[in-house]
């Protein structure tokens, strides 16, 4: 592997080994962008504040999610077809993320199944649904998961509909890709990758192929996410999902101060904030402004999590000073994984959480518990004035 010391690195790798088509589903956001945009910029707006001349000796950055151990606190993120940026995708990043000691999500529109990586990794890993009108395969998923030995069921609530990405419709995205003149001529120059794909014969969404009734198409998201999704969600709803699975919730995709206090109020374990890395709702706020706000509102209560706009071990700090228990990466890990499989996935973490130990002693903390928004220099605006 070239000299890495940075995400972006991975990225420009991941960019020239894996076809366009997977790398546009993971580097798009919806319509203008927006959002997807200044999930990231929003960040930069943060600054650190810089202490000397305390001992910085001992530093950890080990926590808990979810009541687990962490070697640092991020998680790998659901990614759908995460399978398509590398043979086996989803066994390579958890079987990496295991061995670095921190969470895997697995998506129901992974390529690998459940079981595939269960059979591949020793730790329980996490698992995440969306919320589907089919209550039998909602409850073989729960039951597959529980089988597997899931810990925590991450339950989805920004997508009920599909947010257009212009770029896979104009791509014509599907697993296995379809075979057209763009797609074969692109696919010839990404060798590597295609020999990768050859070796598997995991190719199709695995958790979905065989198992849920009225799939027409296999191969595409959105038509499957178009029939099986449940735009009638409410509350009551996933309180009663979170009866059918019995174990810990987490609920992912919370923007907002009410519904924060209304997932408190069906009983889950952790909330993750979230605009799904500004893939759904192109307009809104990202989660970084709104992490404070939903903080102060319900950070007693409950664990709040956060994702979308993660790229480097400053952002974890950031989101950690601001009062978050944890985040997560999922672009991040994609890069990893494209560029150099498992061990671009291990790269990705090794480089997040050296920059999260080094920013932690330079701004005199030792404690990735102790970090809090007197580390910050927060623009005096930055939640925003909003006309009410
Ligand atoms: C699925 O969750 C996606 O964002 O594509």
């Amino acid at each position: 592997m070239a000299v890495i010391t940075t995400v972006d690195d991975l990225k420009r790798i991941y960019k020239r080994r894996v076809p366009k088509m997977f790398y546009d589903y993971a580097e798009s956001g919806s319509w203008t962008e927006q959002t997807f945009r200044e999930n990231t910029t929003d960040f930069d707006q943060i600054r650190l504040r810089q202490r000397v001349a305390m001992d910085m000796t001992g530093r950890t950055t080990k926590t808990q999610m979810l009541g687990e151990d962490v070697a640092m606190p991020v998680a790998l993120a659901p990614v759908g077809l995460t399978g398509m940026q590398s043979a086996d995708g989803e066994i390579k990043a958890a079987r990496a993320a295991e061995k670095f000691g921190v969470p895997f999500t697995l998506s129901t529109m992974s390529i690998c199944s459940i079981e595939d990586v269960a059979e591949n990794t020793t730790k329980p890993f996490w698992f995440q649904v969306y919320t589907l009108k089919d209550d039998d395969f909602m409850q073989r998923l729960m039951d597959r998961a529980r089988a597997a030995n899931c810990s925590a069921l991450v339950i989805t609530v920004d997508l009920q509909m599909l947010g257009q990405r212009h770029k896979d419709l104009k791509n014509g995205l599907s697993a296995p890709p379809k075979l057209t003149v763009r797609s074969v001529a692109d696919m010839m120059t990404k060798w590597s990758w295609g020999l990768g794909m050859l070796g598997t014969k995991r190719r199709f969404f695995g958790n979905i192929v065989g198992h849920a009734k009225g799939v027409t198409d296999p191969s595409s998201l959105s038509s499957w996410t178009a029939q099986a999704f449940d735009q009638a969600l409410d509350w009551d709803r996933i309180a009663q999902l979170r009866k059918m699975w019995g174990g810990k919730i987490i609920v992912k995709g919370i923007l907002d101060v009410e519904d924060a206090r209304k997932a408190v109020n069906v009983g889950a374990d952790a909330i993750i904030v979230s605009n799904h890395g500004g893939r759904q709702l192109d307009g809104a706020l990202s989660s970084i402004r709104m992490l404070p706000d939903i903080v102060d509102a319900v950070g007693e209560q409950i664990e709040v999590h956060m994702d979308s706009g993660i790229r480097s071990g400053q952002d974890v700090l950031k989101a950690m000073a601001m009062g978050a228990k944890g985040t997560y990466v999922g672009r991040a890990f994609v890069y990893g994984l494209g560029a150099a499989g498992e061990a671009g996935v291990t790269k990705a973490l090794e480089v997040i959480h050296k920059e999260l130990d080094t920013t932690m002693g330079l701004c005199g903390e030792t404690d990735v518990n102790a970090l809090s928004r007197s580390n910050l220099l927060i623009p005096a605006d930055f939640r925003g004035r909003w006309e009410t």
